[in-house]
């Protein structure tokens, strides 16, 4: 089975009460519920991990033990080298994951350092956009049922 890992970035351990007009009203726990869920229907092994740390972020993509890395840095999205270069050393494929549409926000959020050396990048979907960057992920991994559009 492959494995994606999926890192939750500063704050998001704060979704449900976090300006959830911007972020929704789903606790960090409720969409990891959701993300295992759709994991086992596409016949994933989905690890999930919250920190506020920069530097443990760099450490669990260095680990390297997922085939997949699905990502929402939050604010290290625009600041963060160090997980960008984390990312690029790897070199396993990467797909940064946004609740809110960071484009059509605060100039400093349309800049992403991970864009760059990610395979894509869903922005502003909510917590849904989560579940579409694990039906890519099976998409890229291969091996789930046949696709119709692939
Ligand atoms: C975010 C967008 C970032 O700009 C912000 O700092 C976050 C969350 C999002 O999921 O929309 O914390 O990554």
């Amino acid at each position: 089975m492959p494995r994606v890992k999926v890192i939750h970035g500063p704050n998001l351990n704060m979704l449900g009460t976090r300006e959830p007009e911007v972020y929704g009203s789903k606790t960090l726990t409720e969409i990891d519920r959701c993300i295992k869920a759709e994991a086992r229907t596409l016949g994933i092994e989905a690890e999930t991990f919250q920190t506020n740390s920069e530097s443990a972020i760099v450490d669990a993509i260095q680990r390297a033990d997922y085939d997949l890395l699905i990502i929402n840095p939050a604010a290290y999205t625009h600041t963060s080298i160090a997980i960008r270069d984390a990312i690029s050393a790897v070199g396993k494929p990467v797909i940064e994951v946004h609740l809110s549409n960071i484009h059509k926000r605060e100039k400093f959020r349309r800049h992403s350092f991970i864009a760059q050396v990610a395979t894509g990048q869903i922005s502003g979907f909510g917590p849904e956009g989560y579940l579409l960057a694990l039906r890519a992920a099976r998409g890229i991994l291969g091996g789930g049922e046949k696709e119709p559009c692939n």
